[in-house]
């Protein structure tokens, strides 16, 4: 195998986002990294819209991923730093929600009571005010959320700079331990530590319960400005999210779908989608469609991400789910605090990869995962 250093400190299995930030993170340390990957870049971080959206993505029972979430937002600013923030079009203009009829008012509402309980920094806006705000918005729209702290990236551009910056060797590893992976062509690469960060295929290499959750997206390309803020929309009782970039895309997300490792785009996901949006922005009606996409997030039984040495020895950087993006940064200042011994930026034991086994000395997963471990 060309290009493997002879004994690395650490080997990272997986280059999507994840893998990526935490191999920067270590190189930035002076650590040797390699990254294998068959196909850098090309997961769901390469479906993903980018929104860094600890507020919007917040879920009643969710208190320590709200907590994640919001100290991955205060880790951002650095990490678009060290990539260059115009390369990325890092942009903080904040996100509205908008609620499409009084039924999706009334989850809003209740949405907001979550906010209020969590003490998190949202206007709450009647429709004149959400359409003060985002000109593009259906006049009937019954009111909204302006959340400042939500901000948002482009996905595709982070992983691009990622990659000038990290080497990676195009191998997929077939076994894993604490400091050896096999590769796909026969070669064991040993160092010092490996880190597992295969999103969604996670499940295959280790004993998680780690599945794919299919979401369907797309891009629309138009006048740059035309949509000025990104906008997240309950549109009745479904949601959908239009994301504007600097350069006039508009990324449209997505479907969540339960379908193992299927990535078809289907004319169904593209007309719930374009139905939906079109509903909450109907000005987008007349731009182009250019791109349909279909990735797959890593979810956990519990949507929280694992991240945390196992049992095992090895590193865990997967599960990441609906917002992967927003904590890469976080999970890459983790993941090197692991690997060199230092205290996390904060308390990793409700990510431990060892949360789904009632005795952690032992290999078996309790039997409601059995199932959730992907073959
Ligand atoms: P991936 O990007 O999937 O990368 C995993 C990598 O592992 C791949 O490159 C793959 O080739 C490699 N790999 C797999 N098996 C092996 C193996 N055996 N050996 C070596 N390499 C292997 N998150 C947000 O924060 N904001 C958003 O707006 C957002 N929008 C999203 C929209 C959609 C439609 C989807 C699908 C996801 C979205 N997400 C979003 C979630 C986010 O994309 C993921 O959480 C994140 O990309 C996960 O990154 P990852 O590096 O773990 O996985
Ligand atoms: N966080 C947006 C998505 O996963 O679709």
């Amino acid at each position: 195998m060309a290009d493997v250093p002879s004994y690395p400190d650490v080997i990272i299995v997986g280059g999507g986002i994840i893998g990526l930030s935490a191999a920067w993170r270590l190189l930035q340390d002076g650590a040797e990294v390699v990254v294998l990957d068959p196909a850098p870049g090309t997961g769901a971080s390469h479906a993903a819209a980018g929104m860094l959206a600890p507020i919007h993505e917040a879920y009643w029972g969710e208190s320590h991923i709200l907590e994640l979430n919001l100290a991955a937002s205060q880790a951002w600013p650095a990490f678009a730093d060290s990539l260059g923030a115009d390369a990325v079009d890092y942009r903080r203009d904040g996100m509205l929600m908008a609620a499409y009829d009084a039924d999706d008012k009334a989850l809003l509402d209740n949405l907001g009571d979550l906010h209020e309980q969590e003490g998190l920094p949202v206007e709450r806006l009647r429709s004149r005010e959400c359409r003060a705000r985002e000109p593009l918005l259906a006049p009937g729209v019954r009111g909204g959320v302006y959340s400042p702290l939500d901000h948002q990236v482009n996905p595709r551009r982070v992983v691009a700079e990622l990659l000038n910056r990290v080497p990676t060797i195009p191998v997929s590893a077939t076994e894993v331990s604490r400091n050896q992976v096999v590769a796909s062509d026969g070669h064991t690469v040993t160092g010092q530590q490996v880190v597992v960060a295969a999103g969604a295929w996670s499940g295959r290499l280790l004993g998680v319960p780690i599945r794919p959750i299919k979401g369907q997206i797309l891009r629309l390309s138009g006048p740059e400005g035309l949509l000025q803020l990104p906008v997240r929309g309950v549109v009745r009782g479904s949601s959908v999210y239009a994301v504007p970039r600097s350069d006039g895309e508009i990324v449209v997300g997505a479907t969540q779908e339960e379908q193992g490792f299927d990535t078809r785009v289907t004319a169904g996901g593209v007309y719930e989608l374009l139905r939906d949006v079109l509903t909450l922005l109907p000005g987008l009606s007349e731009i182009d469609l250019v791109e349909t996409w279909a990735g797959l997030r890593p979810g956990a039984p519990d949507n929280a991400p694992i991240i945390g040495t196992g049992r095992d020895g090895i590193v865990y950087a997967t599960g990441h789910y609906r917002n992967g993006i927003l904590t890469a940064p976080i999970t890459a200042i983790a993941i090197a605090a692991l690997v060199q011994g230092h205290e996390p930026p904060m308390d990793l034991s409700r990510f431990s990869p060892d949360r789904f086994r009632d005795d952690p000395t032992d290999d078996a997963l309790r039997p409601e995962h059995l199932s959730g471990v992907t073959a």
